[in-house]
């Protein structure tokens, strides 16, 4: 069997996105790739918690060059940002280049680019009457959530919904599962 691909990930928040990659992976359903580090962009950010739970290595790095030292150092193949909001450095997309992922919580071209990131992404689905949003894996270029599309999946709005009620269940319902899934294809093509 070929060698594990290696996967830095890239986080800023909360990490649930980061969680389901952990149990998916110890599920065996990331059969070609191995969470080697968890960078954060902040100190704080809960993920670093997760990660060292899972006993992933962890690092903080908020300067465009500390992110190159520690994905050097970790000998990362390929890139997952999973809630990462700061804008990759054009070194390391260009050196990763179609090896790099980002989980955005909103059908794409719908409500992603400039100023749409978190809850507020929900909020405009909300405000913009839309019947279904969901959220999109994409490969990451120079853009902001221009990347070509690698999967998307579709969640209802239902009335009554509060930005907090559609991010959680497009979290539940896509994020946590298309993340883990598009990591697995790109794994088991790099493995090739
Ligand atoms: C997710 O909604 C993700 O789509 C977006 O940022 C959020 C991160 O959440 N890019 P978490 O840190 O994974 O819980």
């Amino acid at each position: 069997m070929s060698e594990k691909i290696k996967v830095a990930v890239l986080v800023s928040g909360g990490g649930t996105n980061l969680q389901a990659l952990i149990d998916k992976e110890a599920d065996g359903q990331i059969p070609d790739a191995h969470i080697v580090k968890v960078i954060a962009s902040r100190e704080d950010a809960f993920a670093l918690e997760r990660a060292a739970k899972a006993g992933i290595e962890t690092a903080v790095a908020k300067e465009p060059q500390q992110v190159m030292e520690e994905l050097q150092k970790s000998g990362a193949d390929m890139i997952v940002l999973a809630g990462y909001m700061k804008v990759l450095p054009k070194e390391i997309i260009e050196r990763y280049r179609n090896k790099i992922i980002n989980i955005h919580p909103s059908l794409i071209p719908k409500y992603c680019g400039k100023g749409f990131y978190g809850k507020r992404v929900h909020k405009a689905v909300l405000e913009g009457g839309e019947k279904e949003s969901g959220a999109t894996v994409h490969f990451v270029d120079e853009g902001m959530d221009s990347g070509p599309i690698l999967l998307q999946k579709a969640v209802e709005v239902k009335e009554g919904d509060t930005p907090e009620i559609l991010q959680r269940r497009v979290m539940e319902q896509a994020e946590w599962k298309l993340l883990p899934q598009a990591a697995q294809m790109i794994a088991k093509e790099l493995s090739i």
